[in-house]
């Protein structure tokens, strides 16, 4: 088969399934909006989980899409042939339609029939069985029928293995109201034909590639276990480079157009090759992975800072910064690079190439920061090592490296390195020191940071009562802002917790007292009229004509939602284009909202914060 593109890899899963019936949903911010337990968006059902809990979707029950995600804590394993923290996901989707006896059929014949996989190195892995969810016997039959329809027998243990809740289950998280559901993987045997005899795919990860997931997403999270959900849904999920790679012929993810002119630059700049040593390429692989996520990170609007996503951003160049000195690239590394990630994906992100300018003005003054934060420890470290101060073990050893990072932001696998090449710390010394840095780290977190990594950690959506009425309420504040400020303000973005709302929006001046008081005023009377929240479903072009409020950021479909608080649209309080998921009726809110605190964001973007009382 011809070289085949990541490109058009795409086009062909996206036409498959539009040939099947399923319409394309965009490939949206990796930044959530509206839910606070989640720092990016991580899978390509991200943005519908309302969907695949009853709510009727704009463009009906079949999706497909390509969705970009951020997995931030694989950020140690990058560095092997296959693990990436920004990658893509190809997705589609049932919200209570077809079930397995399309999916499995359907997702394979794409594999075989359309990329042109060779059937017997395909395995499938399917769920044993337990208390929650009794063996899934009928995908078996279905993947069987499948394999023998390309002239393979398929048997148990042997091609199709099962596993229980570790191996075979998918959830998003634990939260109580989180769906999750049963789930057969497809797996790639990327060893030697003939040596597959007697392996299984999760015991043996150096031969095999995981390249989808179908789920069957059929529980939600109780209390005590899972409940049915009233709709049985499929979430497929495919790892798009993976594909590539096995595609296109590749032992390494990096060796994919998905990364190859990335690593291509990187060879020039360095002047050194590509698989050179193990620590060369590590650092090109951890370049290649880090700046992708850099720049998609910065075309979505996050600025370098200490907070939330703006920390990840800085963490991301910072390590580019260190893994280039690895390589002798000691200027401008991000800086480089982005041009060709804007080149790459271009075809992706038309937008993209537009924003290259200003993602480099950023990553240079952040990179000339944290160079200067490398020079100054360099050198206190040979400072000491000039006076005498050598640390005598890893007790000594991690406490340098915690007052460098409190004093100068050393990182501490900088000292770390330093006091290896030194011979003070050995190789099995440096996980024990690690393990001190940390605990010492943890002392001194600050309540801020400590609510930043909850988040990393999170991997939970909050569609928690709070929040719900929190989404509603900026409906609310929005409508009663362009009524007190004037209707050229426009929201810009909200972010929602449990506790309170912040809501940015297009105004200049900072406002008075009394426009907060006005503002309040109108929100808290339109509550008190207890009005039905509800949704009607129409064009896109229709809705813009009605007046609709849209996020002006956003793309939208053809058809759109538009939530609407009032006995009728015609002559509702507010309208606008929303997914959900909203209260029902205004009773449902808490009575008084009081705005308590107003800041510039600059560019004539103000921020308020909002509360109940
Ligand atoms: N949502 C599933 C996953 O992320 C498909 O693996």
């Amino acid at each position: 088969m011809p070289f085949m593109t990541s490109e058009e890899i795409l086009q062909r899963y996206i036409r498959f399934y539009v040939k099947r019936g399923h319409a394309i949903i965009p490939n949206i911010s990796l930044v959530p909006e509206n839910d606070p337990s989640l720092l990016f968006v991580n899978s390509g059902m991200f943005p519908l989980v309302p969907y695949l809990s009853g709510e009727p979707h704009p463009l009906g029950n079949r999706l497909v899409s390509i969705q970009r995600a951020v997995r931030f804590f694989d950020l140690e394993e990058v560095g092997d042939n296959r693990h990436t923290t920004v990658f893509h996901m190809i997705g589609n989707w049932s919200l209570g339609d077809y079930f397995k006896q399309e999916q499995l059929p359907w997702i394979y014949e794409f594999f075989i029939e359309e990329l042109g996989l060779d059937p017997y190195r395909l395995f499938a892995t399917v769920f044993e069985g337990d208390k929650d969810s009794p063996r899934d016997t009928e995908s078996i039959t279905i993947i069987k029928k499948v394999f023998k329809k390309y002239g393979i027998e398929a048997r148990e243990n042997e091609r199709i293995f099962a596993y229980g809740k570790d191996g075979n289950w998918w959830q998003r998280g634990d939260a109580i109201g989180e769906l999750g559901g049963t789930d057969s993987e497809i797996f790639y045997y990327i060893g030697k034909v003939g040596q597959e005899k007697g392996k299984n795919p999760k015991d043996n990860e150096d031969d095999f590639l995981e390249i989808g997931n179908s789920v069957f997403l059929q529980f939600k999270r109780i209390k005590d276990g899972w409940e049915e959900l009233s709709q049985k849904n499929v979430d497929f999920g495919g790892g798009f480079e993976r594909i590539a790679m096995v595609i296109q012929n590749k032992n390494d993810i990096f060796e994919t157009d998905n990364f190859w002119p990335l690593i291509q630059r990187i060879q020039d700049a360095s002047g050194i090759r590509y698989l050179e040593s193990k620590k060369v390429t590590t650092s090109m692989r951890v370049l290649a992975d880090h700046i992708r996520a850099a720049t998609f990170l910065a075309m979505d609007g996050v600025i370098a800072s200490n907070k939330d996503q703006g920390y990840v951003l800085r963490r991301y160049l910072r390590r580019i910064v260190r893994f280039g000195r690895n390589l002798k690239i000691t200027h401008d590394v991000s800086v480089q690079l982005v041009q060709t990630v804007a080149d790459m994906f271009s075809w992706m992100y038309s937008g993209l190439p537009a924003q290259v300018a200003s993602i480099q003005k950023m990553f240079a003054l952040e990179e000339a920061k944290f160079a200067t934060v490398l020079d100054q420890s360099e050198k206190q470290l040979q400072k000491m090592f000039q006076d005498g101060n050598i640390p005598k073990d890893e007790i000594t050893a991690s406490q340098i490296a915690f007052d460098l990072y409190q004093s100068i932001g050393t990182p501490p696998e900088m000292t770390q390195e330093f006091f290896q090449e030194q011979n003070v710390l050995s190789t099995a010394q440096v996980k024990k020191f690690h393990v001190l840095y940390d605990e010492k780290i943890k002392e001194h977190q600050t309540l801020s940071r400590k609510g930043a990594e909850a988040k990393f950690k999170g991997g939970l959506a909050d569609h928690s009562e709070q929040v719900v009425q929190y989404h509603t309420t900026t409906h609310l504040l929005h409508e009663a802002l362009r009524r007190t400020l004037g209707t050229h303000v426009q929201q810009y973005g909200s972010n929602i917790t449990k506790d309170r709302l912040r809501f940015d929006f297009s105004h200049t001046d900072k406002l008075t007292d009394k426009q907060l008081l006005q503002t309040e005023q109108l929100i808290n009377t339109t509550i008190a009229q207890v009005l039905p929240v509800q949704f009607v479903m129409m064009p896109k072009e229709k809705a813009e004509k009605s007046g609709a409020l849209h996020f002006f950021k956003e793309k939208y479909t053809d058809t759109v939602k538009v939530y609407f608080i009032g006995n009728d649209i015609d002559h509702a309080f507010s309208k606008e284009f929303c997914g959900g998921p909203h209260i029902s009726n205004l009773s449902e809110l808490p009575p008084k909202l009081h705005i308590y605190k107003q800041e510039s964001v600059g560019k004539g973007i103000r921020r308020i914060y909002a509360r109940f009382e």
